[in-house]
């Protein structure tokens, strides 16, 4: 039989008094998601005619320049702020330096002209690296491979700090907005600021990926931009994932080598990081790379009936703006603008 509780406490609090209903639940809401805290990343192909599905990430396209135009429609519609572009290449494009991503009329330098004459409301940050350009698919210069075997390459520093201040100029010459350096090397956002100032790109902004950990995380965007590496991996200048505070000491030293913007990536399983970050550094703006494996899962758990897509993908964003971020790099970017109608 059931027990009759007598004189028991009595909850002098009660919380549940102000969730009753939707309108106390969005008045109080300490935390909101608006349109405008989205980025959307785009893939470009060279070629004519080119909309090719990205198989490992549902309604996601590599698009060639010339149809370019359904994308930037697309996201100038729902009031997306920006998007954050990345080259991909053929194999026979690519070569042992990258040399490719150089070029005054390289991809992305022509899809940043592109989209600056056609929709020049379109906040557009160009990502910086080498992976997506190199035969071999690193981040920069390599110099030895003898140890490739056990996953040791040698990427050369310094040398591979030069030719990202080269590509960075070129951006900033076809009209970027941000760069976004990308590939973990020492000293790159201080070199790069400087060649931009040299060539009087002072307005430009940088977006480091300061806390860029070596994740698994980026399985389908290997698949998305042809950038898996042909031997080793990343972890000799991507952060390790058993990381907390190094982070703190990646963005400190950025910050203080000139970076504008620091960002955290990936964001949904790095949220501690987003938070620390957030609190050592409440000036600086900070970005969250919501990564193509994040997106990949969540879209297959909803393939199979195990998540509800919609609130999924509100649910994952909000949690990262809880953490920190002020904005967040997201290939959910047109499904949640939607959402949020
Ligand atoms: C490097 C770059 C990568 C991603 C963004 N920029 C790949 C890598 O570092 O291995 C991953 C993004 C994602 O997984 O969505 N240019
Ligand atoms: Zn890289």
């Amino acid at each position: 039989m059931s027990t009759v509780l007598k004189n028991f406490p009595v909850p002098l609090v009660r919380l549940r008094r102000l969730r009753r209903n939707p309108f106390l639940r969005d008045l109080l809401r300490e935390t909101t998601l608006t349109v405008n805290d989205l980025i959307f990343p785009v893939f470009l192909k060279t070629g004519h005619g080119i909309k090719k599905p990205i198989v490992s990430m549902p309604g996601h396209f590599q698009w060639s320049l010339d149809c370019l135009d359904e994308i930037l429609a697309i996201v100038s519609q729902n009031k997306i702020p920006g998007v954050i572009l990345f080259g991909v290449l053929d194999p026979e494009q690519k070569d042992e330096y990258g040399s490719q991503a150089l070029k005054e009329d390289g991809l992305v330098q022509s899809a940043i002209r592109y989209i600056k004459s056609h929709a020049p409301e379109i906040l557009l940050i160009a990502d910086l690296c080498f992976c997506q350009y190199t035969s071999h698919g690193h981040c920069g210069v390599i110099t030895k491979k003898e140890n490739s075997r056990n996953g040791l390459i040698e990427i050369d520093n310094d040398r591979t700090l030069t030719l990202l201040a080269e590509q960075a100029v070129s951006l900033a010459r076809a009209g970027a907005d941000m760069i976004a350096p990308s590939g973990m090397m020492d000293g790159m956002i201080a070199v790069i600021r400087q060649a931009l100032d040299l060539a009087s790109f002072q307005p430009v902004a940088l977006l480091s990926y300061a806390a860029k950990y070596a994740s698994a995380f980026y399985g389908p965007f290997a698949d998305a931009a042809h950038g898996a590496p042909q031997f080793g991996d990343r972890s000799t200048h991507q952060m390790d994932p058993g990381n907390g505070s190094r982070a703190l000491r990646e963005c400190a030293l950025d910050i203080q080598e000139g970076a504008d913007l620091l960002m955290v990536k990936p964001a949904g399983y790095y949220l501690d990081v987003i938070y620390r970050i957030k609190h050592a550094f409440p000036g600086v703006p900070l970005a969250a790379y919501q990564v193509s494996g994040e997106f990949a899962m969540m879209k297959a758990a909803v393939e199979r009936g195990c998540l509800n897509e919609k609130r999924v993908i509100l649910e994952s964003l909000l949690s990262i703006k809880r953490a920190g971020a002020d904005f967040i790099i997201t290939y959910f970017a047109v499904d949640a603008a939607l959402l949020l109608k």
